[in-house]
């Protein structure tokens, strides 16, 4: 039994964790801020096997309440999503960035040395990985503005501006975060990766995929876009699907997930460095549209290709499960029809 604080163990994620934790038998601290843009509430959810601390890791008192006695840190707390414009910057720079640092300040007071598990995100990775027919691997520049407005989706070769086919991004891909979202996720595993240097502390950063399942949050600026079809099913709504559909993601159940962060917490010491977490079977954005549709019954609105663009967005992201799975032990368990016709079932999170 070991004595792992979670950060962010109230929220959608974390409190997966934080339940297979309690549940192997572990000696679970939760901190949390609830913060407004996650919680309109407290989440009637929470472990009763788990310890909560409610307050903003930003405090150092917080922080150093938070470490006391700790073995392990499975740090989930963080601002997601694109947000609603650039003015969130604030925000996303504060509780990502400056809850980190507080974080490793603790540690660092109380000579941690444990394992660290950080959760990232496939966006560190910008547009993901691409092959243009004659300049074969190529990483492409942000996709332009003209391009977009005019409905030219894909990401251009550099070398001869020619559409790119996308590809399997594996961890050692180069990173080039598009968004402010994205900057402070790739921000996280540099602290973290300078403290576990100068500590000799193992780490892992885990790059989520595009997670789905019960307790989402519902569809705000700042939740992902399984919840927004869901609420717009449940509505009545037809998911309106942006650009032309054909753009590619993982959606990985958070089930499966919270097993990530419970094999990265008690890998082997030498088991470092970052993993994709996904579920290496890939699909369009039309066919989880369709998938969740469908889980509604055949009197759901079919998915609605509406065309339009969000600046931030990136094109194609899939990732390569193989180094999770052979040095974390990781597979994803639920298959995305199984885990969106559960997830079209489950309650809307208040
Ligand atoms: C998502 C999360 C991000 C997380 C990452 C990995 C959000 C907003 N984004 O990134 O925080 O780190 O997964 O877990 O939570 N779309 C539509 N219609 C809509 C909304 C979105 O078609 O109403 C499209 C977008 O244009 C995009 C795709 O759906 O092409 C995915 O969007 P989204 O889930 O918001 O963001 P990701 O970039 O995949």
């Amino acid at each position: 039994m070991s004595h792992v604080l979670v950060t962010g163990g109230a929220g959608f994620v974390g409190s997966f964790v934080v339940d297979a934790l309690v549940a192997r038998g572990d000696d679970v601290r939760v901190v949390d801020c609830l913060h407004p843009a996650a919680h309109r509430q407290r989440p009637d959810y929470l472990n009763p096997g788990a310890e909560y601390l409610w307050g903003d890791l930003r405090d150092p008192e917080v922080a150093c309440r938070a470490t006391a006695g700790v073995a392990a840190v499975c740090h989930q707390a963080s601002m997601v999503g694109l947000g609603v414009d650039f003015a969130d910057v604030t925000g996303y720079v504060a509780h990502n960035d400056g809850a980190t640092a507080e974080l490793l300040h603790a540690l660092h007071d109380r000579d941690f040395t444990g394992r660290f598990v950080l959760a990232s995100s496939m966006v560190v990775y910008g547009d993901g990985r691409y092959r243009c027919a004659r300049h074969g691997a190529v990483a492409p520049d942000a996709r332009r503005l003209d391009d977009l407005e005019r409905g030219f989706w894909d990401p251009r070769c550099p070398e001869c501006g020619a559409a790119l086919a996308p590809e399997t991004v594996t961890e050692d891909a180069p990173t080039s975060p598009r968004n402010v979202y994205a900057a402070t996720k790739l921000h996280q595993e540099h602290l973290t990766a300078a403290y576990a240097r100068e500590h000799a502390s193992p780490f892992v950063a885990l790059r989520y995929h595009n997670v789905y399942g019960p307790r989402m949050p519902r569809d705000t600026p700042y939740a992902g876009v399984a919840s927004i079809f869901r609420s717009a099913l449940q509505r009545g709504d037809a998911p309106a699907v942006f650009e032309d559909g054909r753009q590619r993601r993982d959606f990985v159940h958070v089930s499966d997930v919270a097993a990530a962060n419970l094999l990265a917490l008690s890998a082997d010491a030498d088991v470092c460095g970052p993993f994709n977490v996904a579920t290496g079977a890939p699909c369009t954005l039309y066919e989880m549209a369709c998938d969740l549709a469908g889980a509604f019954g055949s009197a759901a609105p079919a998915p609605a290709v509406v065309g339009g663009y969000r600046l931030g967005d990136v094109r194609h992201v899939f990732g390569g499960t193989e180094r999770a799975r052979r040095l974390l032990g990781y597979t994803a368990a639920v298959e995305r029809r199984d885990g969106l016709a559960d997830f079209a079932r489950q309650a809307l999170r208040p």
